[in-house]
């Protein structure tokens, strides 16, 4: 059985005061639930530390939206996997549509961002997904395959097991426009036979799949009740407890 997460972008969104605030809200939210379900937030850099303090011991993860490859040294701007880690984080977000498509980044430095996480045991959040363009011209596989295998290059099969994948049509981000439960399961049946035939079959089975783009508390549930749905990565309905609460409870 896969664990399901419910994982919160917070975007650049949030200030010191509503984004502590709404951390304490979830906080407060999950306590004293059974945790059959990972809850995961990713507030911009400047507050990971407050937001961190703030969650305390709820059983709420935080992690980052983005991270640098290299180590350490004269790279202007950019956060390394040890300060991330310094600073309490579990996660990383890697490869999200607004970085491959707003920012120019591509598969090679997706990938290697992947491997310089994965080789501290930062967990990787790794979004894929195709533009409306590629859907409408049947080459969502393809689009999928290419990031897939972009994303994973030189990934080993016992390494998987610190990567979650998040399927995020970039369609449905930020739209209102969600996929629907079935578009979203074949994609992740995608996404599955793809390491089934690259890894193995109980490599295919363990990964975890989030649904990204347009999740909101009246469509949660049906689509995290699809057979290889195990979870979602939220936007804009992460910024509030009374839209993200519900969603964890229909984790
Ligand atoms: O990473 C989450 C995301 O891109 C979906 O955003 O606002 O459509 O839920 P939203």
């Amino acid at each position: 059985m896969r664990r399901p997460m419910i994982a919160g972008n917070w975007k650049m969104n949030t200030d010191l005061a509503s984004g502590t605030e709404l951390a304490k809200g979830l906080a407060s939210h999950v306590a004293g639930k059974d945790s059959s379900v990972d809850v995961l937030v990713c507030p911009p850099f400047p507050y990971l530390q407050a937001i961190k303090e703030a969650v305390g011991d709820s059983g709420i993860s935080v992690g980052a939206q983005n991270c640098y490859f290299e180590e350490s040294g004269a790279f202007t701007g950019e956060v390394s996997v040890d300060m991330l880690q310094d600073i309490g984080c579990d996660w990383v977000i890697l490869g999200h549509s607004e970085r491959r498509h707003v920012l120019g980044e591509c598969d090679g430095t997706i990938n290697k961002k992947t491997k310089a996480a994965i080789a501290k045991n930062l967990g990787v959040v790794l979004c894929v997904g195709e533009l409306l363009e590629e859907r409408e011209s049947d080459k969502t596989g393809e689009v999928l395959d290419t990031q897939m295998k972009g994303g994973l290059a030189d990934v080993s099969e016992a390494d998987l097991s610190k990567i979650i994948i998040a399927y995020e049509p970039v369609w449905a981000i930020g739209t209102g426009k969600t996929a629907s439960p079935e578009q979203a399961d074949q994609a992740h049946a995608h996404l599955r036979n793809w390491l089934s035939s690259n890894y193995s079959q109980a490599a295919a089975e363990a990964m975890r799949i989030l649904y990204g783009g347009s999740v909101k508390p009246s469509n949660a549930e049906e689509l995290l009740g699809q057979p290889n749905v195990d979870g979602a990565l939220v936007g804009g309905a992460s910024l509030t407890v009374d839209n993200f609460g519900p969603i964890i409870d229909a984790g």
